[in-house]
């Protein structure tokens, strides 16, 4: 049945394909050579994925010639924009030259500076991808307890073979998990009170970040932090997202320590990032004259990534980090109140926050499993339309690079957008899940 929400839709996808006719024709030769026209899923837009010809500052540039404010910071891996310092060490490495099939100083100065920062992270190994080091440290994790069952949570998101979304099954990893709803403390008690003995680890984002930027409740990982504990299991922290709230990552905000955390996205200033670490008892595992494990990867130690993630590190300070949360903090406040007319939320910590079309509050992710997609959909082109770039999904992660003035107008677009929607009701379009 069409509704008011079908028609607005439909308007506003056609104001899209006139507008962007270089990238219609981009992504239809896409589509020859690659299913759907792309190879990372989550870039997938209807009718067709925008197709970005350059970027400065926050700033991106369509083929088609439209600037967009970059809300989105390539998904929380662009966190400091495209800075000139992370430039130059790449451009050193170019002058230097690359791909040894060796080690080279960079990999312990940048192993080092990641060391210092997470207080439970004593050695750490790298890898191409938080998703690889997500499975690095589940195997870690079940190596190392000799025990199969791992503990994760709905909406949960760990990379593709450890996703916990609708539509994720046929690509994960066939691994004993136990899937339950995050914040359900009783839940996770009751699991190790039936499975204690059989399970490796906890997997944990210390906020959903796909799942919808909702964040751990108080006390929900200290009781991960005391089971995992009494019952010989790992607590593992995928911080691939929430590093970024302090120099010692949600770790360090909640007080609670992981034995094994894992990292990724903008510590590798842009380029391809992830790694995993812990203690060196949890460590020990890999190296030759212990534990006898081996990990490969060609790219793991790439030059690229070592010299830029070192110069990365130097930029992110505790003040400047805090500062983003303040503006993040405040960003989603006022988002929130823009919003309002329409029913929307607005959920997430510092700098990461998804924008919900329902009412709050949100503490799990069955509270937006049930929402209507189209009104994410019809938010996205109109965001886009004024200028600004976020993920369909609702999901924005503020880069150093935004500038205030930039989030004036950004919060002034979503008021335009309740504005021109407020009649028809988000609330009245909540489904369960
Ligand atoms: C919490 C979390 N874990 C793991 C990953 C996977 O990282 P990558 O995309 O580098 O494989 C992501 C990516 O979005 C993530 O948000």
């Amino acid at each position: 049945m069409t509704d008011a929400l079908d028609v607005a839709l439909t308007d506003v996808t056609r104001r899209y394909v006139e507008s962007n006719p270089g990238s219609a024709r981009l992504a239809r030769a896409a589509a020859e050579v690659m299913p759907g026209g792309n190879t990372r899923s989550v870039l997938h837009t209807e009718p067709f994925g925008l197709r970005i010809a350059g970027a400065e500052g926050a700033v991106l540039t369509t083929v088609d010639g439209h600037r967009l404010v970059d809300l989105l910071g390539d998904y929380s891996a662009g966190l400091l924009g495209r800075p000139t310092e992370v430039a130059d060490a790449v451009r050193a490495v170019l002058d230097r030259g690359w791909g040894y099939g060796a080690m080279s100083e960079p990999e312990t100065t940048f192993a080092g500076a990641l060391v210092e920062r997470f207080t439970s992270v004593e050695q750490v190994r790298f890898t191409n991808s938080g998703t690889e080091a997500d499975l690095m440290a589940v195997l870690t994790a079940r190596h190392v307890t000799g025990r199969d069952r791992v503990v994760v949570f709905e909406g949960g998101y760990h990379g593709g073979p450890m996703t916990f979304l609708p539509g994720s099954a046929p690509l994960r990893v066939p691994f004993d998990f136990a899937i339950l709803p995050y914040n359900d403390t009783a839940a996770v008690e009751a699991e190790f009170s039936r499975h204690g003995e059989q399970i490796a680890c906890v997997l944990v984002e210390p906020m959903l970040g796909a799942g919808g930027c909702i964040p751990a409740s108080d006390g929900f990982l200290s009781a991960l932090r005391s089971l995992t504990r009494t019952h010989g299991a790992l607590l593992v922290m995928d911080e691939v997202m929430t590093s970024r709230l302090a120099v010692g990552g949600a770790q360090e905000v909640y007080d609670v320590r992981a034995d094994l955390t894992v990292l990724g996205k903008y510590f590798g200033g842009g380029l391809s990032f992830g790694a995993f670490g812990g203690s060196h008892e949890v460590m020990a595992a890999f190296d030759p004259t212990r534990g006898g494990l081996t990990h490969g990867g060609t790219f793991n130690n790439n030059a690229f990534t070592m010299a830029a993630g070192t110069a990365v590190l130097a930029l992110l300070d505790a003040d400047t980090l805090a500062g983003l949360n303040v503006r993040g903090d405040r960003l989603r406040y006022r988002l929130s109140r823009a919003l309002a007319p329409v029913g929307f939320c607005v959920t997430g910590l510092g700098s990461m926050m998804t924008i919900h079309p329902r009412p709050g509050p949100v503490a799990r992710w069955s509270d937006v499993a049930g929402v209507d997609h189209r009104w994410r959909r019809l938010l996205f082109h109109e965001l886009l339309a004024q200028g600004y770039y976020i993920a369909e999904r609702g999901y924005l992660a503020l880069s150093l690079a935004v500038t205030d003035a930039d989030l004036d107008a950004f919060v002034e677009a979503a008021a335009a957008f309740a504005d021109e929607y407020a009649d028809l009701t988000a609330e009245a379009t909540v489904g369960g899940p």
